[in-house]
């Protein structure tokens, strides 16, 4: 089968940043589907695993990259209990597999969903991997529940995102929170409430932004950009007994003790760790995309963050979309479909 990879870890900008190569069609195990990949987005994981993992050093297989796809079931494992040969299906995967950026691949049926009958394969591709992440922020670590919130605020730090543009639409159709997302430009500001929030603030000057808007604390935050840019802000506004929770990796060391005189609780979320560590619960992100799924076709409550497609199995294809997404300026999901 046709595959995009990396041999070594370079800029993108370096003629060899990506590669097209050949390599054999992959077979499931038990529990997994072989799926003919239609589209897939790009994550900021990409562009991180790109520059790492193969550093100093040339691979002798080429690593394929990409964990969110959509696409159509070709075979199953012998124990397969949820979908058949033919289902058209979305999900991310699990990061210490090959990726979706190849014609096929193999995928653990408890981390998959039906694709929402409604949307494209691309509108689909844009969802897994944010839905899950803020989905898992929302109600597994922060443990909001369901219609739950009233009168109560959430900060989302990152609003325009792949993550925040999702993670406001869930808060918005799911719990009854008041959502401030933040923004820093025109455009970001307006796709943020687009997609649902309440009030839209500027995260270069979050304290004062917020008091400009009459608000001094917020009951819970989701950090979806840059923990320790924002810790002081955050260990500022949070309420006494309220929770933080981030999806980004610290590059400095952040002090917990400025939380602990209001007793706030920290959470992180790696919307990775139940397929990597195989939890028991693993089949919750099945669950999860079931229930995106519904909301996108049903209902028609959630819509796609797809924001722009390109096309093409290519390395050319995957450097463009890696600029962008390395830019920090990226809003919603680019996918690629093939
Ligand atoms: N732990 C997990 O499971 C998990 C899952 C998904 C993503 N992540 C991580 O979460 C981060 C966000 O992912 P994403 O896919 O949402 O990224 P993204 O789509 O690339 O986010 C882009 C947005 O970030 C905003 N932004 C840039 N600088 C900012 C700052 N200093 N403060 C606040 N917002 C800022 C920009 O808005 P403006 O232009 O308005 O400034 C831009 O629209 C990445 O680091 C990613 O690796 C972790």
């Amino acid at each position: 089968m046709k595959a995009v990879g990396i041999r070594t870890s370079l800029p993108i900008e370096e003629k060899e940043s990506f590669i097209a190569f050949e390599t054999a069609k992959p077979k499931p195990g038990s529990r997994d589907l072989l799926v003919k990949i239609k589209a897939v987005s790009v994550n900021p994981v990409d562009y991180k695993v790109r520059s790492s993992s193969a550093k100093g050093k040339e691979l002798d297989e080429p690593k394929i990259l990409g964990w969110d796809a959509s696409g159509i079931v070709e075979a199953t494992g012998a124990e397969v209990e949820y979908f058949k040969e033919g289902d058209e299906v979305f999900y991310a995967g699990d990061i210490t597999r090959p990726g979706s950026n190849a014609e096929y691949q193999v995928v653990d049926e408890r981390i998959v969903g039906h694709k929402p009958k409604k949307s494209t394969f691309e509108e689909a591709a844009a969802m897994p991997l944010t839905s899950i992440t803020a989905f898992e922020c929302i109600f597994d670590r922060l443990l909001i529940k369901e219609n739950g919130g009233e009168d109560q605020k959430i900060l989302v730090i990152g609003g325009a995102g792949g993550v925040g543009s999702i993670g406001i639409q869930l808060l918005n159709e799911l719990t009854q929170l008041t959502v401030i997302a933040t923004a820093s430009r025109r455009e970001t500001e307006n796709w943020c409430l687009e997609m649902g929030a309440d009030v839209v603030v500027n995260h270069h000057n979050l304290v004062e932004e917020l008091k400009e808007n009459g608000i001094t604390e917020v009951d819970y935050i989701l950090n979806f950009s840059n923990t320790e840019l924002h810790w002081e802000a955050m260990a500022t506004i949070i309420k006494p007994q309220g929770h933080i929770c981030s999806i980004v990796e610290t590059k400095e060391n952040v002090d917990l003790n400025k939380l602990k005189n209001k007793s706030v609780s920290f959470h992180w979320e790696l919307m990775f760790t139940r397929p990597m560590f195989g939890t028991k619960d693993l089949s919750r992100q099945h669950e999860i995309l079931e229930d995106l799924s519904a909301m996108m076709m049903d209902k028609g409550s959630i819509r796609s963050t797809l924001k722009e497609t390109f096309h093409g199995l290519k390395p050319e294809t995957f450097k463009k979309v890696h600029q962008i997404q390395e830019s920090g300026k990226s809003i919603g999901k680019n996918v690629i479909s093939f």
